[in-house]
């Protein structure tokens, strides 16, 4: 099965994206996570889309779609993979089009932009794997460690209220028009963000199919 998560920035995707992999066994691929991950190891890529990461803006599509087509070709996505924050315009939904990627679901969390603000300020992000927490609603279970890998868990720096409004905007304006892409194919899935964890969870099974 592939999916597509969809959403606001902190609407919940990586946070279903975790709890998804370990019941689908498949993998998640986090274009969020891969990028700080290149800018945390200081290579060639991870130098390039900086300044775009740390303002709030999108990183170049080609970039974005280069790490992609990398990385679904990968053995371990054969027997499908989950899409966490990729596509993020038209032009990189065409180009998956293209490319040949086949998506059965597209689920999109729906979250106001009130609410995004006010989880981001409580948000924890995994330095090792990238997992994602929150100091009231997801704690870690020993302080500032991270349950799945033991690494230190901090603040994200795209976090800062200004650079959130700013990831909001854009969302709104290059991102958001993927709902009526997809919603044309009938692949569209909305759920409602704004529920507890686990229950956002459930949603999402019912949606694709996977529980009644
Ligand atoms: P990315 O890392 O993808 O960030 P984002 O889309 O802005 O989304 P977030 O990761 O901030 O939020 P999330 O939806 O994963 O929420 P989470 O589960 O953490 O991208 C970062 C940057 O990379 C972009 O700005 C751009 O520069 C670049 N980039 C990445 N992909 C790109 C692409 N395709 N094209 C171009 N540029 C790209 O949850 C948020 C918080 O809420 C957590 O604290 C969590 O514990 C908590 N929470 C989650 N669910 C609930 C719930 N139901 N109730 C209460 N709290 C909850
Ligand atoms: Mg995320």
């Amino acid at each position: 099965m592939n999916l597509i998560l969809l959403g606001a920035p902190g609407a919940g995707k990586g946070t279903q994206a975790e709890m998804l992999l370990e019941r689908l066994h498949i993998p998640s691929i986090s274009t969020g996570n891969m990028l700080r991950e290149a800018m945390k190891n200081g290579t060639d890529l991870g130098k390039q889309v900086k300044s775009c990461m740390d303002s709030g803006a999108l990183v170049p599509d080609q970039l974005v779609l280069g790490i992609v087509a990398e990385r679904t070709q990968q053995p371990d996505c054969a027997n499908g993979f989950i899409l966490d924050g990729v596509p993020r315009t038209l032009a990189q939904a065409e180009a998956l089009d293209k490319m040949g990627v086949r998506i059965d679901h597209v689920v999109s969390i729906e979250l106001s932009d009130e609410e995004v603000e006010s989880r981001m300020t409580g948000r924890r992000v995994c330095t090792g794997c990238g997992a994602s927490y929150h100091i009231v609603a997801n704690p870690t279970k020993v302080e500032g460690v991270c349950d799945l890998c033991g690494s230190p868990v901090t603040t994200r720096k795209d976090d800062a209220p200004e650079t959130v409004r700013n990831r909001l905007a854009v969302y709104h304006a290059s991102t958001e028009v993927l709902k009526d892409y997809y919603k044309s194919t009938g692949k569209l899935r909305v759920i409602n963000g704004k529920q507890p964890i686990e229950d956002v969870f459930q949603d999402i099974l019912r949606a694709i199919g996977v529980e009644k």
